[in-house]
C-alpha cells in the first residue's frame, strides 16, 4: 500500500518533470509560493511541487513578505512577494534536453516575514561549479542578476550555499536556453586587432553588468523577446549636450542583414544617440558613455548599430566612425556596407575588453575618432551590453578578481619584478598601440593632403602642419559650424551675383538666407585669392577663439571642394565706410558716430587684451567697422590678424600687409608689428569719421589727396572747420571738437610708443560720449538745439597738444571732468 502511494507519486512527479522541461528547456519558478504566476507570457511556477530530481521542495522552508508597500512596481512585483529560504546546501538540478547557451535569472529581494528578516541571509550561489555570488549580502532593494552559461552537461545545477549560522534565499529564478547563434563561441580580444587574438567564450561563466539602449530610452523586459531589461544611456552619457537622442521605429529592416529581433528588439535598434552635429558639428568630437565594471575581469561587449538616421539635409555623409574601449581602438564601424548600405539594417560588434592592469573600475565608450571632414560625419550607436566573465578561479564575484601579474607575486618573493614587468609590457603594448594609430592616421591623412597641397603652395604664408593628424584644416576642434556647401548654396540662391554685398582682395561677399530665417553674410574665397587659405584658416580661428559684442560672429564655415567660405552674422548696415562717404546713405550724426568708434575701439580693444598674447588686427579701416540695424559696430575682417609679440620680443616682424592708407609709418618702414599699428589705423578712421572723405580721394587737388596729411596740417593750425564734414558743421561743441582732434593726433603719432594703447583711446572716447549724452540732455532743456555751438569759432590750437605731451590721455580727460563739472 505505502509502496504504491509511493509509487505514484513519482509517476506524479516523473509527469510534472517531463512537462517541465519539454517546454525547451525553460525553467520558470516562483519560489516559495503556492501559486502560479504569469508575467509577460512566462508562467513562474510554482516550486512546491518540482520533482524531487529538480528540487527537494523539503529542504527549503517558504517565506511572505509582511510588508506588500516594500515590494518594487511593475509587473514582476509578486515574483518578490514569496521566496524560498534555505538553511543548508540546496540545490535546483535542471535537467538540459539540448546544449548551448542557457540564461539563469536570480530574483532577490529581502522582506522582513513572519519569521524572518531576509536582509540578515548571507550565502553563496553557484552554477555548474561556476560561482555567481560569493558571500552575498543583500542589498534593500529588488535585484535581477542575470548570467550566461554554455551548458554541455545533461543537468544544469543551480547551488545555494548559506554561510555557517545564516541561510539563503530566492524570491524567484529563470532558466531557459538562448536560439542558438546570439552568443559567439569566441570573440577578439580589443587591442590585438592585427594578430586577430580572439578568447575563447563558452568556457567562461558570464555576468551581464549592463545593458544600455542609447536614445534616452529604457527598454522593459516586455518589450524584449529574451525578456531583457535595457536601461536608458542617459545615466551613463558624459557630456550630455553632444549626444542627440534618435527614435525611427520603423526604420529598422531585419530582413536585411540577417540579425533578428532575438539579438536585440526594434526598441533598440530603433533608437540610438547620435552626434549632434546639426547644431555644432565639431568633427572629432567623441561621444562617451562611462560604466562602473569590476577590476580584475575580463569582459565581452557587444555594440549594437542600425542606421536609423534620417538625414535632413540628405547631403552625403561618412557613416563609418571608430568604436574605442577606454581609448583603445575597438574597430571601425562603417554603415555603407552594412548588408551593402541597406537602410535601417541591423548590425553588432562583439570584443572583449581584458582586465585593466588598475585597480580601478571604469570603462569608457567612446564612438567616433579621427574621421574625415571632408564628409559629414554621424556617429551614432544603438545598443550597449556588458557581460563580466568569469575568471581563471571559476569565479564572478569581486572577491575572487584577479589582477595580471597578481599570481605571480604570490608565487615570486620580489613584487617589483611582477610590477616592472606589467609595467613594461604595457608600455610595450601603448608604443605599438601609438605606432599603429599613428601610421595609421598617417596614411589616412596623406590622401587628403594630396588634394590640398595645390592650394597650400599658393597661400604666401605655409600652413603649419599638425602633426597628430587630428584635423586638416584646423587644429583646434573648437571651431564653429561646418556649413554643407549645398546648404550655402541654397542660402544664397547659388551665389547669385544679385546677392553680392561686397567684394574685396578675399573675394565676394553674398547675403543669404538660411531655412530658419536666419539672415547671413557668405564670404566665398576666390580659388585664385591672392590671400588664400593661410588667411581663410586665421579668421575662422580668430573668431571662434574670441567672441565679443563688437567683434562680428562667425556663425561657420565651408571648406568642401576646395572652397573657403566664411560664414558671418549679416550686418544690416552695412560698413562704416558706406555711411560716411560715396553713398546715399543719410549721414550719421555725430553721436552715432562717437558710439562707432567706442564700439569699434572696444573690440580692437578686447582682441588686444582679451588673451594672453594680443591679436594685432593689421586691417583696421572703415571698411572693415560693420553696423547692425542699430548702428552697433564691429570688426570684421580678421584674415591679416597675427598674435602680438612674445615676452621676449617687443614686436613681430613681418611682411607688410594691410591697406594703402592705414599703415601704420613704423611698420612700414622697420616692419615691425605691435597693438600700436592698430591705433595707428584707427587714428585714421577717427579722421574719415571727422571728415567724412576717403583715405585717399585722387580727384582732389593735390595737398587734399591724402587725408591724413591735409587734414593733420589744418589741425594744427587750428582750422578745424575746414576739413570737419560739412553735415557735422556746427552741428558739434568746438571743445569736443579739440579733445577728438587731440586723441587723433596722439593715435597718429610717428613714433608707436608715443600712441595711447587702445584702452586709453576707448577711456576718452567713451568720455567724449558721456559729455555728448549729457549735452544732448541739456539741449533737451534748453530746447534750442544749436545754442552751445552758435557763436562760438572753431578755434583750436595744437600747441595743447605738446603741452601734454607724455601724459597719459587718461589723466588730462581727469582734468577735464573735474573742470566740466565745477563749471
Ligand atoms: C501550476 O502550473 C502547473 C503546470 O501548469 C500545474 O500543474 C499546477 O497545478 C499549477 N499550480 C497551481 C497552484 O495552479
Ligand atoms: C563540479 O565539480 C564536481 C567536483 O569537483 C564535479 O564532480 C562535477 O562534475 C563538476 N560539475 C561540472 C558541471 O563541471
Ligand atoms: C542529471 O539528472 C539525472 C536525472 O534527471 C540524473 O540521473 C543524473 O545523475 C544527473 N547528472 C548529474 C551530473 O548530476
Ligand atoms: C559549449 O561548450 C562546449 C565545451 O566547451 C563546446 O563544445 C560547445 O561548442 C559550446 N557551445 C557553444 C554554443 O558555444
Ligand atoms: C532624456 O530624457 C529626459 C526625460 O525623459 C529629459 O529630461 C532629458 O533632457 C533627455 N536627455 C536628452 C539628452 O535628450
Ligand atoms: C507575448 O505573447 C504575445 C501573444 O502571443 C506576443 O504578441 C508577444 O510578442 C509576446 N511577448 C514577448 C515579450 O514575447
Ligand atoms: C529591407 O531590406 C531588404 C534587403 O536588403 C530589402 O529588400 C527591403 O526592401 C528592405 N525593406 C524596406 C522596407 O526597406
Ligand atoms: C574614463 O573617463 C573618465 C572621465 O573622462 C576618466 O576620468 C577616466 O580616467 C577614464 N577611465 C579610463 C579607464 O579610461
Ligand atoms: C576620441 O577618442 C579616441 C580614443 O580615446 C581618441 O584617440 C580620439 O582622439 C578622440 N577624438 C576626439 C575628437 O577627442
Ligand atoms: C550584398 O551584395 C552582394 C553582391 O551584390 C551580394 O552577393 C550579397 O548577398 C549582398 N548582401 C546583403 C546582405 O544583401
Amino acid at each position: 500500500m505505502i509502496n504504491l502511494k509511493f509509487f505514484t507519486l513519482w509517476v506524479l512527479t516523473a509527469l510534472c518533470s517531463t512537462r517541465v522541461s519539454s517546454a525547451s528547456d525553460s525553467f520558470f519558478l516562483n519560489c516559495g509560493s503556492p501559486e502560479n504566476v504569469t508575467v509577460t507570457n512566462r508562467t513562474f511556477e510554482s516550486d512546491n511541487n518540482l520533482g524531487r530530481e529538480i528540487f527537494d521542495s523539503t529542504r527549503g522552508v517558504s517565506v511572505r513578505t509582511t510588508d506588500s508597500n516594500s515590494l518594487p512596481s511593475g509587473d514582476e512585483s509578486t515574483l518578490f512577494e514569496t521566496a524560498r529560504v534555505f538553511s543548508d546546501e540546496s540545490i535546483y538540478r535542471f535537467p538540459i534536453e539540448q546544449h548551448g547557451w542557457f540564461i539563469i535569472r536570480l530574483y532577490f529581494l529581502p522582506f522582513v516575514s513572519a519569521s524572518r528578516d531576509l536582509i540578515t541571509a548571507r550565502f553563496s550561489v553557484s552554477a555548474q561549479n561556476f560561482t555567481l555570488i560569493k558571500d552575498y549580502k543583500p542589498s534593500k532593494t529588488s535585484i535581477v542578476k542575470e548570467y550566461s552559461l554554455n551548458i554541455s552537461t545533461d543537468n544544469l545545477s543551480l547551488e545555494f550555499l548559506p554561510k555557517t549560522d545564516s541561510f539563503a534565499f530566492i524570491n524567484a529564478l529563470e532558466v531557459f536556453r538562448l536560439p542558438e547563434n546570439l552568443l559567439p563561441e569566441e570573440a577578439g580580444l580589443i587591442g590585438t586587432q592585427s594578430s586577430k587574438k580572439n578568447l575563447k567564450l563558452s568556457t567562461h561563466a558570464m555576468e551581464t553588468v549592463s545593458r544600455v539602449n542609447m536614445g534616452n530610452v529604457s527598454v522593459g523586459r516586455d518589450q524584449d523577446k529574451l525578456w531583457r531589461q535595457w536601461d536608458s544611456d542617459s545615466a551613463y552619457m558624459g557630456e550630455a549636450h553632444f549626444g542627440l537622442p534618435v527614435l525611427n521605429l520603423k526604420a529598422v529592416n531585419f530582413s536585411a542583414g540577417g540579425i533578428t529581433d532575438v539579438n536585440a528588439p526594434v526598441y533598440v535598434y530603433g533608437t540610438a544617440t547620435r552626434l549632434n552635429s546639426e547644431n555644432n558639428p565639431n568633427t572629432n568630437a567623441n561621444l562617451t558613455w562611462t560604466f562602473q565594471v569590476e577590476p580584475g575581469f575580463d569582459y565581452f561587449l557587444r555594440f549594437h548599430f542600425c542606421n536609423i538616421i534620417v538625414d535632413p539635409f540628405g547631403f552625403e555623409r561618412q557613416i563609418s566612425f571608430d568604436i574605442f574601449v577606454n581609448s583603445e581602438k575597438v574597430d571601425s564601424v562603417d554603415m555603407t556596407e552594412v548588408a551593402n548600405g541597406t537602410f535601417g539594417a541591423p548590425y553588432f560588434v562583439d570584443a572583449v575588453m581584458r582586465k585593466s592592469k588598475s585597480h580601478e573600475g571604469a570603462l569608457n565608450l567612446s564612438i567616433g575618432g579621427v574621421m574625415d571632414v571632408s564628409l559629414y560625419p554621424v556617429s551614432f550607436i544603438n545598443g550597449f551590453e556588458v557581460l563580466k566573465l568569469s575568471n581563471d578561479k571559476r569565479s564572478l564575484d569581486v572577491s575572487d578578481a584577479v589582477f595580471p601579474g597578481s599570481s605571480s607575486r604570490n608565487k615570486s618573493s620580489n613584487p617589483r619584478i611582477g610590477l616592472i614587468a606589467g609595467l613594461s609590457a604595457a608600455l610595450c603594448v601603448g608604443l605599438v598601440f601609438g605606432v599603429v594609430v599613428f601610421s595609421w592616421c598617417l596614411r589616412k591623412r596623406r590622401s587628403r593632403n594630396r588634394q590640398m597641397q595645390s592650394v597650400h603652395s599658393r597661400g604666401d604664408e605655409q600652413i603649419k602642419q599638425n602633426e597628430t593628424g587630428e584635423s586638416l584644416i584646423f587644429s583646434s576642434s573648437k571651431i564653429g559650424y561646418r556649413f554643407p556647401l549645398a546648404l550655402i548654396k541654397e542660402a544664397t540662391d547659388d551665389f547669385d551675383e544679385r546677392l553680392v554685398i561686397g567684394v574685396g582682395g578675399f573675394g565676394k561677399v553674398f547675403k543669404g538666407v538660411l531655412r530658419d530665417k536666419t539672415e547671413i553674410a557668405v564670404k566665398r574665397g576666390a580659388p585664385q585669392s591672392r590671400q588664400g587659405l593661410a588667411e581663410f584658416k586665421t579668421e575662422i580661428e580668430m573668431l571662434s577663439q574670441f567672441r565679443h559684442r563688437h567683434l562680428v560672429s562667425l556663425i561657420g564655415y565651408c571648406d568642401e571642394n576646395s572652397e573657403m567660405i566664411i560664414v558671418y552674422e549679416y550686418m544690416e548696415k552695412g560698413t562704416l565706410k558706406n555711411h560716411l562717404y560715396d553713398s546715399d546713405n543719410p549721414r550719421l550724426s555725430w553721436k552715432q558716430r562717437l558710439e562707432i568708434c567706442v564700439g569699434a575701439a572696444r573690440g580692437l580693444h578686447y582682441l588686444h587684451t582679451g588673451s594672453t598674447r594680443a591679436i594685432i588686427h593689421r586691417d583696421v579701416k572703415s571698411a572693415n567697422i560693420l553696423l547692425d540695424e542699430n548702428f552697433m559696430a564691429k570688426v570684421a575682417d580678421f584674415g591679416l590678424s597675427k598674435t602680438g609679440p612674445d615676452l621676449d620680443q617687443t614686436h613681430v616682424s613681418t611682411a607688410v600687409k594691410g591697406s594703402f592708407g592705414y599703415l601704420d609709418p613704423e611698420y612700414l618702414t622697420r616692419q615691425q608689428l605691435t597693438e600700436k599699428s592698430d591705433v595707428y589705423s584707427f587714428g585714421v578712421v577717427m579722421l574719415e569719421v571727422l571728415c567724412g572723405r576717403p583715405v585717399i580721394d585722387p580727384s582732389l587737388p593735390r595737398e587734399k589727396v591724402n587725408l591724413i596729411e591735409w587734414a593733420m596740417k589744418l589741425v594744427k593750425k587750428g582750422k578745424l572747420e575746414e576739413i570737419i564734414d560739412p553735415f557735422l558743421d556746427g552741428k558739434v561743441k568746438i571743445e569736443e571738437l579739440k579733445k577728438y582732434c587731440e586723441i587723433t593726433d596722439k593715435c597718429l603719432a610717428q613714433n608707436g610708443t608715443e600712441r595711447p594703447t587702445m584702452g586709453d583711446l576707448l577711456w576718452n572716447l567713451e568720455f567724449m560720449l558721456q559729455l555728448q549724452a549729457k549735452d544732448e540732455k541739456a539741449e533737451m532743456v534748453e530746447d534750442d538745439p544749436e545754442a552751445s555751438v552758435v557763436g562760438s569759432t572753431l578755434q583750436f590750437s595744437v600747441n595743447g597738444v605738446g603741452d601734454i605731451a607724455g601724459i597719459s590721455m587718461s589723466k588730462v580727460f581727469a582734468q577735464m571732468v573735474v573742470r566740466e563739472e565745477t563749471r
